[in-house]
């Protein structure tokens, strides 16, 4: 999407060979395959391999090396003025239900309130642009409707590895049903200041 819209070249970054696989069959289907670069790598390692970036746009991943020291690392890798568009898991209500809280603090017990997250943005040399709230079809089509019956099947599978994944995904689509929009996916649009 990025390479349709701003029509230039982008650096394409990610640890896992097989979906930069996908991107690039994706993006030959797209007719911009010529504006992908790959880059097999970790992303605490882009400042080692990218300077006077223009825009780094992180979707739902640097909480793998945790949001606040994502934004720190990324920050002299951005040219002067350079933005940083990046998406990250929060609570949007301090007062999210408790069974909503307790999942989520045992499976990403990191996760802050998007206020918090701000302020982490700013004090890590950024000024804040703005927020966008992922809206709740962004969960739903595609994938929680695709997710749900595939978790439901592997459920009672044989291996018990498969069958607790099926079930803390299936658990995982009832907190959302019930959080009631207490969490959810926020944007950052962030300037390096
Ligand atoms: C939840 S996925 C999000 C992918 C994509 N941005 C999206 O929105 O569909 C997180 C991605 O981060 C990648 N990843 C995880 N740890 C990483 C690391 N340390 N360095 C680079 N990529 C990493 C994973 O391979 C995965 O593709």
């Amino acid at each position: 999407m990025l390479a349709t819209a701003l029509g230039v070249t982008i650096h394409a970054v990610d640890s896992h060979q097989p979906f930069l696989g996908e991107l690039r069959r994706r993006a030959e289907d797209a007719g911009v395959g010529s504006r992908i670069q790959a880059h097999c790598m970790e992303m605490s390692d882009i400042p080692a391999v990218f300077s006077s970036i223009d825009l780094l746009w992180s979707e739902g991943a640097a909480y793998n090396i945790g949001f606040a020291d994502a934004l720190a690392r990324w920050a002299p890798a951005l040219r002067s003025g350079g933005f940083v568009v990046v998406s990250e898991l929060a609570w949007l209500s301090e007062a999210a239900p408790a069974a909503a809280r307790d999942f989520f603090r045992a499976g990403y017990p990191d996760m802050k309130l998007t206020t918090e997250n701000i302020r982490l943005a700013q004090e890590a040399g950024y000024r804040m642009l703005g927020t966008h709230n992922l809206p709740r079809a962004a969960w739903i089509d595609d994938y929680y409707e695709v997710l749900e019956p595939r978790a439901t099947t592997l459920a009672s599978h044989q291996d018990a590895g498969v069958r607790a994944l099926a079930q803390e995904t299936l658990k995982e689509i009832e907190i959302f049903e019930t959080a009631g929009g207490s969490y959810g996916y926020v944007f950052y649009l962030l300037q390096r200041s």
